[in-house]
C-alpha cells in the first residue's frame, strides 16, 4: 500500500462523512502493521461536542476489531467536500494516535493541490501527554 494509494482510500471514506453542521467532511485510512487498512469519517452530532473526527473513527474501529500495531494514516478533509488544502488531524486524535502509535515511526499522510506531505506523529505532537 503506497502514499498515494491510501490517500485515494481516504477520499473515499470523506464522501461517507456525515457533517450536515459543518459541511466540513473528512476521511481517513489507517494501514495496520498486518497489511489491513481502516477507514473513517467523521460523524457529526446535533449536540455539538458528541461529534467524532474521521481519524478516531477509523483508529476506534481497528482496535475494536483487535488490530494493535499501525504504520501510517493518510487525513484528508475540506468544506463541501473539496481537498484542497492539508487537513491536519485535530489534538484530540493526535493524542489518541499517541497513544497507539509509535511517536518517531508512525506516519501522518495529508494532501493538497501540490502533492503529499509526510509527517511523523512526533512531529505533529511533540510533546503528548503520557501517564
Ligand atoms: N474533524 C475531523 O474529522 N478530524 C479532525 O482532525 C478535525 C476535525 C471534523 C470534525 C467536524 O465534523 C468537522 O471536521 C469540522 O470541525
Amino acid at each position: 500500500m503506497n502514499n498515494k494509494e491510501l490517500i485515494e482510500l481516504a477520499v473515499g471514506a470523506a464522501k461517507n462523512s456525515y457533517s450536515p453542521y459543518s459541511h466540513f467532511r473528512v476521511g481517513a485510512a489507517l494501514l495496520c502493521d498486518d497489511g489491513s487498512v481502516y477507514l473513517g469519517c467523521n460523524i457529526e452530532n446535533s449536540a455539538y461536542s458528541a461529534t467524532v473526527c474521521a481519524e478516531r473513527t477509523a483508529i476506534f474501529k481497528a482496535i475494536s476489531d483487535g488490530k494493535r500495531g499501525f504504520q501510517k494514516i493518510a487525513v484528508v478533509g475540506g468544506e463541501d467536500g473539496l481537498l484542497e488544502k492539508q487537513c491536519a488531524p485535530c489534538g484530540v486524535c493526535l493524542q489518541v494516535m499517541s497513544e497507539h502509535c509509535d511517536a518517531s515511526s508512525f506516519v501522518v499522510l495529508l494532501a493538497d493541490n501540490e502533492g503529499i506531505h509526510e509527517y511523523t506523529l512526533g512531529e505533529m505532537l511533540p510533546y503528548a501527554f503520557k501517564k
